[in-house]
C-alpha cells in the first residue's frame, strides 16, 4: 500500500480535485487497492468545509464525483505519507516549515513529474477550474508512470495478496 497525500492551501479546490481524480484514475486501472489517497490544506481557513462548488462542477464535467471535508495537514500526516504531492512552490515551503526541513525527499510538486514542470494553476482568483483540472490530470498521469516504474514490486505484491 502506497500512501499519497495531495496538498494545496485551502483543501477545498486543487487538492481535493487531485484526490478524486487520482482515485478515479486508479479505479480505471484496477489499482485502487494499492493506494491510500488523501488530501490536506496547509492553512486551517477552510477546515470543515466541503469541496468548493465550482471545483465540483469541473470534476463532474469529466465524469468524476465525490466528497471531501477540508483538513489542515499536521506533522503526523507527513510522517504517515509515502508521497506528499503539493500544487505550488509556496505549498512546498509551507510543508518544509511545518517539518523543520525534514522529509524533503518525499515532498514533490505534482507537476514536477511532467515534461513541463510548473505550479498547478490557482483557480481561486481566475475562476479557471478547467485549467487547474488539466494541470492536475497531467501531473497525476505522469506521477503514476513514475510510480509504476519505481514501485513495480510493491504494486505487484499488492496485486497478489
Ligand atoms: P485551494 O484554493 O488552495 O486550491 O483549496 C483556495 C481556497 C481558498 C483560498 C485560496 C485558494 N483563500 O484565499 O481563501
Amino acid at each position: 500500500m502506497i500512501t499519497v497525500s495531495f496538498v494545496c492551501l485551502g483543501n477545498i479546490c486543487r487538492s481535493p480535485m487531485a484526490e478524486l481524480i487520482f482515485k478515479h484514475v486508479m479505479k480505471e486501472r484496477g489499482l485502487e487497492h494499492s493506494f491510500d489517497i488523501k488530501s490536506f490544506g496547509t492553512s486551517n481557513e477552510e477546515e470543515g468545509n466541503p469541496i468548493y462548488p465550482p471545483a465540483k462542477r469541473a470534476l463532474r464535467a469529466h465524469g468524476i464525483e465525490g466528497e471531501h471535508i477540508a483538513r489542515q495537514i499536521c506533522l503526523k500526516d507527513v510522517i504517515d505519507s509515502d508521497y506528499i504531492l503539493v500544487m505550488t512552490s509556496s505549498n512546498l515551503m509551507d510543508i518544509l516549515r511545518l517539518t523543520g526541513g525534514e522529509f524533503g525527499n518525499k515532498i514533490f510538486k505534482l507537476c514536477s513529474f511532467t515534461s513541463a514542470p510548473r505550479d498547478v494553476a490557482d483557480p481561486w482568483y481566475t475562476g479557471d477550474f478547467e485549467r487547474a483540472f488539466v494541470d492536475i490530470y497531467d501531473g497525476i498521469n505522469c506521477f503514476l508512470e513514475y510510480i509504476l516504474k519505481e514501485k513495480k514490486h510493491a504494486l505487484d505484491y499488492d496485486a497478489r495478496h
